[in-house]
């Protein structure tokens, strides 16, 4: 058995050979996708439960299909409108639907920790869709996928992530992904949008852009995540894409066919210019997405072949 997580909580959990047998199955889905029957039946008979406590477009959207194609029954969960407002707990919220009996639980949260501490208190397979600052392991692993496709390897690639790095769970699951595959990863941005532990990480830090896309393999934009930001992280959108937006000057610093990703959502003319994000020779954004849903079905049918397994053998026990 080469995946053996209970959860999908973050990269930092994996084992290459597990980031491997998940992208290896995704594949297959991305096949899969492509058909006009796109049915497969890896979660018929499970429910899975999608609560998003922070909005989504793609990552809903994306899970929600992956569970459908592999025959679960989905049901959202409009956090919005639910007892949080009224004052429940996170952890009331998750007993409750926990006496439901969901087998997958999707769940995104404005709180780094938050779906970790949920996972203590169910029991079914959680995945994280993204957790405040810390972690959005489906992210990294279909950014993974695209590169893995696009290049041909996942190894030894020179990497630019770059921008709103300091609020960033997209970079810092990438970071954590393409450093176990052994890439070589630089993090460009202005000095108030890195990370306050960058040495930590142990890679190669930029301020100027030019110097930062210098021969680089891909490109990996981020949003300017306002949202997370509590003071002038930035002089002006203006100034910052002058500095530090991708645009046709910038990316000739890089590889000739170098690739241009951003997880979306994307503000044009901040941090990248529309016709770069529009190109399609250079840019995989709608890969991206596409690998997105099979990246989340291989994701929930293997923690789905691991649960049914524990719960035999829990069965066999009693
Ligand atoms: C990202 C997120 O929510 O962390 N978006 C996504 O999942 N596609 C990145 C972002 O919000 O900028």
């Amino acid at each position: 058995m080469t995946f053996t997580q209970k959860h999908l909580l973050g990269i930092e959990p994996l084992h290459p050979t597990e980031i491997t047998a998940i992208l290896d199955l995704a594949d297959q889905y991305v096949d899969l996708n492509r058909r006009d029957q796109k049915h497969a039946d890896a979660l018929a008979g499970l429910t899975q439960i999608n609560m998003f406590f922070e909005n989504s477009t793609r990552t809903q959207a994306s899970f929600e299909l992956a569970g459908k194609r592999l025959g679960a029954d989905v049901m959202n969960m409009a956090m919005q409108a639910s007892s949080i407002k009224k004052g429940e707990t996170l952890i009331d919220t998750a007993l409750t639907l926990n006496a439901m009996h969901p087998d997958l639980l999707v769940v995104r949260h404005p709180h780094s920790g938050a779906v970790d501490l949920l996972a203590q208190k169910v029991n079914c397979a959680v995945l994280n869709a993204g957790d405040g600052k810390h972690e959005h392991p489906t992210q990294a692993l279909l950014d993974a996928l695209t590169i893995r496709r696009a290049k041909g390897r996942l190894h030894r690639l020179n990497i630019a992530i770059c921008g709103d790095i300091a609020h960033s769970r997209v970079a810092r699951s990438n970071l954590i992904l393409l450093g176990k595959m052994e890439n070589r990863i630089r993090l460009v941005g202005p000095p108030t949008l890195m990370p306050s532990q960058i040495d930590a990480f142990g890679c190669e830090v930029y301020h100027d852009m030019r110097e930062g896309l210098q021969d680089v393999d891909v490109v990996m934009m981020l949003r300017l995540q306002r949202e997370r930001m509590d003071g002038g992280f930035i002089p002006s959108e203006r100034e910052y894409y002058h500095r530090y937006g991708l645009d046709a000057e910038k990316l000739s610093e890089a590889k000739p066919d170098a690739i241009v990703m951003h997880p979306g959502p994307m503000n044009r003319g901040v941090e990248i210019d529309g016709d770069i994000a529009d190109d399609i020779n250079r840019s995989v954004i709608q890969e991206q997405v596409e690998m997105g849903v099979a990246v989340r079905m291989a994701a929930m049918d293997l923690l789905a072949r691991n649960l049914r397994e524990t719960r035999r053998q829990t069965e066999v026990m009693a």
